[in-house]
């Protein structure tokens, strides 16, 4: 699923020595635990704008205040048409609204049906002409067991891409 591979990308980042501060939607903690990626990262995961630390409550804000690149992967067909709605209705939407003039990476990972809707790919159209680098989708293998262009890029391609 290409989520594992988002934990592999985790794991791969800080081999290479860099920080890797983790942000989830609330779709994504359904399928992993935030823990694991606060394990692999060493770092605290941002997943929900309320939950705040201590007395800082502006943790909308926060992720963005220091990166470098801001890369999604894998980007779901929803979190695609949040983004190119520019909703900021979690802690990825609102750290993309907030990251100005740093490098934005989308690395698609969806059905190959799903890919191919035109509303789909008008969103990525929004996104790419706003100046965010697209990275795949790979065709091959799809965890829904069908085949096609969806696959996650694979963590060499995104981390070149970085
Ligand atoms: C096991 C499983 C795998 C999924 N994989 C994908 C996927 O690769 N791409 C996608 O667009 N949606 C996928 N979905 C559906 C999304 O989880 C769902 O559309 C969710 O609302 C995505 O929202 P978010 O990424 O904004 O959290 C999957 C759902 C399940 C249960």
């Amino acid at each position: 699923m290409a989520l594992h591979r988002a934990l592999d990308l985790t794991s791969e980042l800080k081999k290479r020595g860099d920080a890797v501060t983790v942000l989830m939607t609330r779709g994504a903690t359904k399928l992993v635990t935030p823990l694991h990626f606060q394990a692999l990262s060493g770092r605290r995961v941002f997943h929900d704008v309320f939950a705040g630390a201590g007395d800082d409550v502006y943790d909308h804000l926060n992720p963005a205040r220091d990166g470098d690149v801001l890369v999604c992967a894998p980007a779901t067909a929803d979190l695609i048409g949040r983004l190119a709605a520019g909703l900021a209705d979690d802690m990825v939407t609102t750290t993309a609204l907030a990251w100005t003039n740093r490098p934005k990476v989308l690395a698609p990972a969806m059905n190959w049906r799903m890919w191919a809707h035109p509303f789909v790919q008008r969103n990525v159209r929004t996104l790419t002409d706003a100046g965010w680098h697209l990275v795949g989708p790979a065709e091959g293998d799809l965890a829904c067991g069908e085949q096609g262009p969806g696959r996650l890029a694979p963590v060499a391609d995104i981390l070149a891409a970085l």
